[in-house]
Order: structure tokens, then C-alpha cells, then sequence
């Protein structure tokens, strides 16, 4: 089984988020279920310089502007077709916003051209040797790829999969854009790309593809409510059985305590007693009575930690501590720094992206807090269940579909590994850092809890087998 996943971003080449994790994971994850899988990615400066030796593949003159190439190489272990288009590409800044943090003017044109040339590289592939037998769309940037398909006449032969990472961003675009983006016209209705008016490409995938898929089994039913399809919930619920929920999983050599070139390295939880010194150490903090809780996160309206921000003071009374990594959005950014600055010993924040650090906080921490009013699946709180650091988190989408909440029942089972909350509620919030606090307080009570999440599996297994048959589903077989 072939595979060909065309994905905006690739760990470790490229990343803003979780969507770059799980796409650099799948190829490998994949491989022992017998798909071999190609992922097409844009040709950023920092794809292209990190590509080995290249052969190239396909070519046009002129897209959306300029001309453009399919190169095959690989890079840090990936095997990569890479979109080698200087007008729509090779600039600096991020993926998708320039450097003054404003979106690129023209992503609808830039990821629309990245799916024109994941069609052609099915329509085309025998040519080349590699024809995939299934493409799989990630997110918006991946969603006229199934639309294209179509309107090449390969859809009949290559199946298609839309994979929904966040259904917050939708790809839209005035219905002007129509012929510019070589879209059939008689699609744009609402069993088609149409939406509210416009153009989406991730509705174009949902409405295209022969399957869709989200990333928790909890998010996909979450979806199909109007509160959290933001738009989309018809058309997910529309496709029927052709929309599922496949877990992510996390890469077990990178994030793995024992072996993580990152931190102080451990194996159990008492060994994790050194790293969290060194994180004390590192972030300036005072020794605490209570919880070092961390935070690895995109700071946006998604992740809740405006939430948090107004419970801090609650867990700074029960003496816990706050290490907070990451970037986003200036308001939030801001009033990070200024608890930071009231709180001196007790709080530390660091703005920008590091990915080393993220790696010493989650193995530093007590407890990693992921408030989220919603979260398809969530990474971090996998890398806490595994370092030992306990999830604290919203009742939301994979992060319900992860954490076993600490009752009395399931301690006494012995199975809890984590606390959960009604997620978007200041008060949950408030009476879940009181629960992590009391844990806290009970050593040996505390302690089975992180044994618990260490023992968790929370690597690919079970989803790639998932996977696997999901593309065996979409694949055109004669
Ligand atoms: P999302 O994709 O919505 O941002 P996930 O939890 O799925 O959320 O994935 C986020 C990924 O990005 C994780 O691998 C996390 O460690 C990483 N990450 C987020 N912010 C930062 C940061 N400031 N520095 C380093 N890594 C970060
Ligand atoms: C998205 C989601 C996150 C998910 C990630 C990878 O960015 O916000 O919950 O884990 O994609 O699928």
C-alpha cells in the first residue's frame, strides 16, 4: 500500500505545532503495517537545505505565477517529494505568516498549488515509478488535493483521505477565486466546497475525499455538534460512517526519559527527582511546597491558559509553581511576562519556540497543565503521561480520550493517571488545581499516579493499525 501524505509542516524539518509531529511520525509508525508512505511538503529554505541528494520528478511552467518542480530527496530520515516553488515558497518567516506575524497574502494560491501537484504526482506517479494508491490531505493546506484528484480523473483510481488536525482553520477564500484555483465550478454548493459564501479548501476535502478522519475518537464526535464543528458539523455528519477518530500517537525514541539527550536523563519516578532540580535551577525558581506545574503550548484562545491565568493565584497560595514555554498571541503573551514579574521564584515564563527546553520542562515538571476549550488530541499531555509529569487537563476531544481522571474508583483500581475538568469552566479549573494540590500533599498517592502514566501506551501501535485500514478502506483496488 502506497501512500502519498501532503502536509504543510514535517518534524523535525518544519513545525508550528502537533500537525508536524504527526506527519514526520506516520512513515515510520506506518512501515510495520506494510504502508509505504511518501509525504509531498512545500519547499521552505529550511526543507530544501535540509534535503540530501535530489531527483527531479515533475515540473510546470507556470503555477500560480512562476514556475515550479517536484524534486524527490530525503531528509532526516523522511522520504520527501518537495514542492520547489521560489515565488510561492522560498521566503522568510513561518509556514504561514511572515515575519511581522500576518498571514502570507496568498495561501490560498500557495497551498492550492502544493495540492495541484499532489494530484499530479497521483495522476502521474507510474511515470516515475512510485503511484500512490491513497492520498492523504492534512488540515486546510491539504484540502483541494481530493477536488483536483477528481478533476484529473484519478480519483477513480487513487483513493483519498482527509485528516482533520483543527478544524479552527478553514482555508477560505472569496468565490472570485474559483477559476484562478482551477476549481470545478459546478462544486461550489454545499455538498461541495462552498461555505457560508465562500470558498474553503478544508471543506473541499471533506466533501472530496473517500474518507475523513480526525484525531481522537472524542473530537470526531465532538465535531458533529454545532459548538464544535464551527460550521462543518453537517458535513462531517453527512459522511456518516466515512468519518472516524484515530488517535494520535508520540514518537517513543525521541520522548523517552531514559534516553532523552535533552534533560537529566531517568527511569522512574525517582529518579525524576534530579531533573525537576535542574528545571528549578535552570528557570530561577524558588524550591515551592506545592506542584511545579509546566506549560508547552501555542498560546491562543484554544489552549484556555487565559483560564489558567485567573486561576494562578489558587495554585500559588497552595505553594505550586508555574514554567510556562511558549508563543502566540501578544495579549496573552503579555500578561504571561506580567505574572512573571509579580511572581519572581514562583512563576517563569519563556516566549519563543524551543524545542530542547520543552523536553526539560516536561521532564522537570509535577504536573503539566493542558486547559483547553478544545483539542483534537493534544501531544504534550502524552509526553507528561510518559515522563512521569501529571496531566492535568480539560475534559476535551483526545485529551478525554488520554488521561484516566484520578476518582476514588480508579485509585483504587489503581489506573488513574491524571486530573480532568469541564473544560472552559474557571471553576473546574480552580477545584481541579485544588485536587492536583491535596495529591501533591499525599507523597505515596501522588507518586502511583505518575507510575501509572509511565505505564500508559501512548505510542503509535494500535492508531497505525488504524491507519493501515483506513487507507486499505479508501484505496481503489480493482
Ligand atoms: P497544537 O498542535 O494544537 O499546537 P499539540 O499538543 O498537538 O498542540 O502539539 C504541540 C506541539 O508543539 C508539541 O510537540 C509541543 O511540544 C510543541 N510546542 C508547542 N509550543 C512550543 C514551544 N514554544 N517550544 C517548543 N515546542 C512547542
Ligand atoms: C492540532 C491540534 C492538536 C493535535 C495536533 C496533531 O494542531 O490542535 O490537538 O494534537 O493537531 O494532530
Amino acid at each position: 500500500m502506497k501512500v502519498l501524505s501532503v502536509a504543510s509542516e514535517v518534524a523535525p524539518l518544519i513545525k508550528t505545532g502537533g500537525l508536524a509531529d504527526v506527519a514526520g511520525a506516520l512513515p515510520a509508525a506506518l512501515k510495520p503495517a506494510g504502508v509505504d508512505m511518501r509525504t509531498l511538503v512545500p519547499g521552505y529554505p529550511a526543507v530544501l537545505s535540509a534535503l540530501g541528494p535530489t531527483r527531479q520528478i515533475l515540473t510546470d511552467g507556470d503555477l500560480f505565477g512562476g514556475p515550479v518542480q517536484i524534486l524527490y530527496g530525503e531528509a532526516a530520515g523522511l522520504e520527501l517529494y518537495v514542492l520547489d516553488a521560489a515565488h510561492l515558497f522560498y521566503r522568510d518567516g513561518g509556514p504561514y505568516a511572515a515575519p511581522d506575524g500576518y498571514d502570507w497574502w496568498d495561501n490560498t494560491e500557495r497551498f492550492a498549488a502544493l495540492c495541484w501537484m499532489a494530484a499530479r504526482l497521483c495522476n502521474e506517479g507510474h511515470l516515475h515509478g512510485w503511484k500512490p494508491d491513497v492520498l492523504q490531505a492534512h488540515d486546510w493546506q491539504g484540502g483541494f488535493a481530493p477536488v483536483y484528484l477528481q478533476r484529473m480523473g484519478a480519483a477513480h483510481s487513487v483513493g483519498s483521505v482527509m485528516t482533520i488536525h483543527n478544524i479552527a482553520f478553514t482555508g477560505s477564500a472569496g468565490a472570485d477565486m474559483i477559476p484562478r484555483l482551477r476549481l470545478p465550478a459546478e462544486g461550489y454548493n454545499a455538498g461541495g466546497y462552498e461555505f457560508y459564501g465562500r470558498i474553503s479548501a478544508l471543506k473541499a476535502g471533506i466533501a472530496y475525499a473517500d474518507k475523513v478522519n480526525t484525531v481522537s475518537p472524542t473530537y470526531a464526535e465532538e465535531l458533529k455538534t454545532p459548538h464544535f464543528g464551527m460550521g462543518f458539523d453537517g458535513a462531517l455528519q453527512f459522511k456518516g460512517k466515512d468519518f472516524s477518530g484515530i488517535l494520535n500517537g508520540i514518537d517513543l525514541d525521541v520522548w523517552n526519559p531514559a534516553t532523552d539527550p535533552n534533560i537529566v536523563r531517568y527511569k522512574n519516578v525517582a529518579g525524576k527527582a534530579k531533573a525537576r532540580a535542574a528545571l528549578v535551577e535552570e528557570m530561577e525558581l524558588d524550591q515551592g511546597a506545592g506542584p511545579l506545574c509546566v506549560i508547552v503550548s501555542r498560546l491562543t484562545e484554544q489552549k484556555g491558559l487565559d483560564l489558567l491565568l485567573d486561576a494562578l493565584p489558587r495554585l500559588l497560595e497552595r505553594g505550586g509553581q508555574l514554567a510556562l514555554l511558549g508563543s502566540g498571541d501578544p495579549w496573552l503573551q503579555e500578561r504571561f511576562i506580567a505574572a512573571a514579574e509579580a511572581n519572581p521564584g514562583r512563576v517563569a515564563v519563556r516566549l519563543g519556540y524551543n524545542e530542547p527546553l520543552s523536553h526539560r520542562l516536561i521532564a522537570g515538571g509535577d504536573a503539566i497543565l493542558v486547559p483547553s476549550r478544545f483539542e483534537p488530541c493534544g501531544l504534550t499531555q502524552l509526553y507528561g503521561l510518559r515522563y512521569g509529569t501529571v496531566p492535568v487537563v480539560a475534559l476535551t476531544g483526545g485529551l478525554a480520550d488520554t488521561v484516566i481522571p484520578a476518582t476514588v474508583a480508579t485509585r483504587a483500581a489503581g489506573v488513574a493517571t491524571g486530573i480532568q475538568f469541564a473544560s472552559g469552566d474557571a471553576g473546574a479549573l480552580l477545584a481541579a488545581i485544588d485536587r492536583l494540590c491535596d495529591l501533591y500533599q499525599t507523597r505515596e498517592a501522588f507518586q502511583q499516579v505518575q507510575r501509572n502514566g509511565m505505564k500508559f501506551p501512548v505510542g503509535w501501535d494500535t492508531s497505525a493499525a488504524a491507519y493501515a485500514a483506513l487507507f486499505a478502506e479508501a484505496a481503489k483496488h480493482p
